[in-house]
């Protein structure tokens, strides 16, 4: 972890679940942060309980990913106050589940744009500041297991997640000369707010509970990841998933049968 400690971490999603547990994660190593989501209050809550327990520095941004001129503003505010900003872990997203032919195409074009285009803006405005500073920043993005093997009910959040992989897989390559490394993470169901949103979604989260991961330990993970030399590609979490997306791949008939009964979100 002394890869972690006294250097600047910047988390986006940080007022919940897997970003908050980044966070805390993170500076309980020593490491710096500076925190992003849109609730203000709930951002400067954790900034103050995270410096009350571990001294670190924490700068809090309040900002809609979304909102690409403010995304772009808060990044540079960011780099203007901390110029060396080590890496960064991409978290911020949510998932609607329902059919495809149920959602309206204003719900579709939210989770492409939360979940897919602002990873993509976040990535670009980091490198771009790596690439002009030759700092060889460690870019950790969110996606989910969703990203590779798709569930009924869960076309549009898969799709924005897959693009996600192949995003980072092309941008891997792209800036690996100037030392940036990429590395994707890909969990299946972890215990956050992510499925307070419907009550179809907690009916399955509690299908799912014997899967399900606890937030501070996917954070420890993906923590060590940012700590090692070589940071992996992917960290599929938990690994069962890695084991089945590459059957799917070799089997996708069997695959779709086993999804479609023991996975299907549609089924409150
Ligand atoms: N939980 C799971 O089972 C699971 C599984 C696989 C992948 N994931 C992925 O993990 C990531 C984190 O999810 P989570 O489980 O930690 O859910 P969560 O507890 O609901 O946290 C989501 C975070 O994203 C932020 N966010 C959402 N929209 C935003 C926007 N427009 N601008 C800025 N911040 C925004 C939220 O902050 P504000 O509301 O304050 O803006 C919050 O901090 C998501 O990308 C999700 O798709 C989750």
């Amino acid at each position: 972890m002394g890869r972690v400690t006294g250097k600047v971490w910047l988390v986006t999603g940080a007022s919940s679940g897997i970003g908050r547990a980044v966070a805390y994660g993170l500076a309980k190593e020593g490491g710096h942060l500076i925190l992003l989501a849109r609730r203000k209050e709930k951002l400067i809550e954790i900034a103050q309980d995270i410096f009350r327990r571990y001294k670190v520095d924490v700068l809090v941004i309040a900002v809609d990913l979304t909102d690409n001129h403010a995304l772009e503003h808060a990044i540079n505010w960011a780099f203007a106050k901390r110029p060396v900003i080590h890496g960064a872990v991409h978290c911020a997203g949510y998932g609607l589940f329902k059919e495809a032919v149920a959602l309206s195409y204003e719900d579709m074009r939210q989770m492409l744009q939360i979940n897919t285009l602002s990873a993509m803006h976040v990535s670009q405005l980091l490198t771009q500041q790596w690439l002009k500073r030759g700092i060889p920043g460690h870019l950790t993005l969110v996606a989910s297991s969703a990203g590779k093997i798709a569930t009924p009910a869960s076309g549009v959040y898969s799709a924005s997640k897959s693009g996600i992989i192949s995003y980072a897989n092309s941008l891997r390559m792209e800036v690996a000369h100037a030392g940036i490394q990429v590395t994707v993470v890909n969990p299946g169901p972890v215990r956050t707010a992510f499925f307070s949103h419907e009550a179809s979604m907690q009916a399955y989260l509690e299908r799912v509970y014997p899967l399900a991961l606890e937030p501070d330990s996917l954070a420890q993970e993906i923590i060590q990841a940012m700590g090692s030399k070589r940071k992996p590609r992917e960290l599929n979490r938990p690994s069962i998933l890695q084991l089945a997306s590459q059957l799917y791949g070799l089997f996708p008939i069997v695959g779709d049968f086993v999804v479609k009964y023991f996975f299907n979100l549609k089924e409150g």
